[in-house]
């Protein structure tokens, strides 16, 4: 593999938090379509199509597949084949959190799951460290420190660079901070659910991430495709809500859903944007948000999100026309 010499020059890059890391405005994620139930040579071809087109973050979790660790082997494979020449231009995350292996010891927030994980992740991925490591989610029985406290070791112990939190609400997210406070890590990220369709951050914690100098990575900005123009006629075959492997279900694509996104989906053309673009731009428009964390089943959709970034402004108009069809 040889990259597009003019991978760094559309790209936005933006800081994340308070830190020496600059990330794409547009991160890939891999927990759909880089499974072992996907085809290899179509998915590398969105790889290298994301790493040309100047994204270097990509997203990984232990349990991304279907099968659980596939998406890590296959990106693993991805590297292997020329990908991995360009790893000091890569910034890899993984995550840990969630179901992996049988169990008391393979899910949650325990010292034990989060430091055996990330060695399996770093295995599957063939990889010596992580830029950065996860705690996928808070665990209610598991004391904040012990989590907290794994993810400074891991820190400590070079397998990751940088740590992060995802699923944390505003009072989670205050006391992990403190902890790693104490312990004089960083945390460089928060990576919640994030979207027009999904406003929760917005009153507490998009603020105090800013306060702390945490940066914010949305997942599913498109409603896991919801906020694109591909539910508009009904569920196509080969999208996520009709996949069996998919998070989306049919049942989500309600009416009331599709009324709502054929609204947005006029305001999206009269923007001179494709849904998908208008739903990523809308999130960017907040510069604490540091980067959308994408996924794609095709390199079109890929190159129809990266076009979002073409036209990040909105007019106070589009913006309450925006808020009239959510309210
Ligand atoms: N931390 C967490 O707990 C957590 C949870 C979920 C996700 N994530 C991260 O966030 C990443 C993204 O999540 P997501 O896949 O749900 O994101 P998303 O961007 O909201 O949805 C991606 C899906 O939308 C459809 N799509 C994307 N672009 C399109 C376009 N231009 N036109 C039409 N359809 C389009 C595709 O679905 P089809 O397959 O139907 O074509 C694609 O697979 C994940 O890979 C993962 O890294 C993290």
């Amino acid at each position: 593999m040889e990259a597009n010499e003019k991978r760094y020059d559309d790209m936005i890059y933006r800081r994340c938090g308070r830190s020496g890391i600059l990330l794409p405005a547009i991160s890939l994620g891999l927990w759909h379509n880089f499974g072992s139930v996907d085809v290899f040579n179509h998915f590398i071809k969105i790889a290298h199509t994301a790493f040309d087109k100047g994204i270097t973050h990509f997203d990984l979790a232990n349990n991304y597949g279907p099968v659980y660790g596939s998406a890590e082997e296959n990106f693993g494979h991805i590297l292997k084949k020329g990908l991995g020449k360009y790893r000091d231009e890569l910034i890899i995350s993984s995550k840990a959190g969630y179901d992996m292996w049988p169990g008391p010891y393979g899910n949650w927030g325990s010292r034990k799951y989060l430091t055996a994980s990330l060695d399996q992740s770093l295995k599957r991925m063939g990889l010596d460290y992580v830029d950065i490591f996860y705690s996928h989610r808070p665990d209610p029985h598991t004391p904040v420190e012990e989590t907290m406290g794994a993810l400074v070791d891991i820190v400590r112990q070079g397998k990751a660079l940088y740590v992060g939190i995802s699923n944390y609400n505003d009072e989670e997210t205050k006391a992990a901070l403190a902890v790693l406070k104490e312990h004089k890590v960083h945390c460089l990220i928060h990576q919640p659910k994030y979207s027009l369709f999904e406003r929760w951050v917005e009153p507490k914690l998009l603020p105090l991430l800013k306060d702390e100098g945490v940066g914010l990575i949305a997942f599913s900005p498109l409603a896991q495709g919801l906020l694109t123009n591909k539910y508009l006629n009904g569920i196509p075959e080969n999208s996520r809500a009709a996949k069996p492997t998919g998070f989306l279900q049919r049942s989500q694509v309600t009416e009331e859903v599709i009324t709502k996104v054929r609204k947005l989906n006029d305001i999206a053309i009269s923007r001179g944007q494709t849904l998908a673009e208008m739903a990523l731009a809308w999130l960017l428009k907040d510069d604490r948000v540091t980067s959308v964390l994408i996924g794609a089943s095709s390199v079109e959709q890929l190159l129809d999100n990266l076009n979002a970034l073409q036209h990040l402004r909105f007019e106070a108009s589009e913006l309450s026309a925006i808020e009239a069809v959510l309210a």
